[in-house]
């Protein structure tokens, strides 16, 4: 995936942050999980006032996905409008996309600049993963 259609999926991760729903941490997350079909899922956190029931942006992308028959991915963009920094997801959110993901699934963030991205392997972000078999 070159640098121009990673660039391109963090834009879309960015609209979607639009539609967070943060009342609690006011740190709006958008995700863009793109399908090996070429499909593209947008997903935004939502929170709870009982704050376990919160869904991360990456969770709510999946579940759209799984949820509409598509569970061959390829990539994920995350970003937060509320940090300047690279939004990285959570360890819930890294078990859940190696639960449909290979090591070679990329996770692209921030970069060094606000236009820039970096792209990490899953499995350098969860190595050694939990799989039940
Ligand atoms: N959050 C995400 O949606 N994705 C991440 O990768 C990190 C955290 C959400 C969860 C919660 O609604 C808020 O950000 C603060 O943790």
């Amino acid at each position: 995936m070159n640098e121009a259609k990673q660039l391109s999926l963090f834009h879309t991760a960015r609209s979607a942050a639009q539609h967070a729903y943060a009342p609690y941490s006011n740190f709006r997350v958008g995700a863009a999980l793109l399908c090996a079909d070429g499909t593209v899922y947008t997903g935004c956190n939502v929170e709870n006032a009982a704050y376990p029931l919160c869904t991360c942006a990456e969770r709510t992308a999946i579940c759209k996905a799984v949820s509409e028959g598509n569970r061959t991915f390829s990539a994920i963009a995350i970003t937060s409008l509320d940090s300047a920094d690279a939004c990285l997801p959570c360890g819930s959110c890294r078990q859940t996309l190696a639960e449909f993901c290979t090591d070679d699934f990329l996770v692209i963030v921030q970069g060094d600049s606000a236009d820039s991205v970096r792209a990490y392997r899953l499995g350098d972000l969860i190595p050694a993963v939990f799989r039940l078999n």
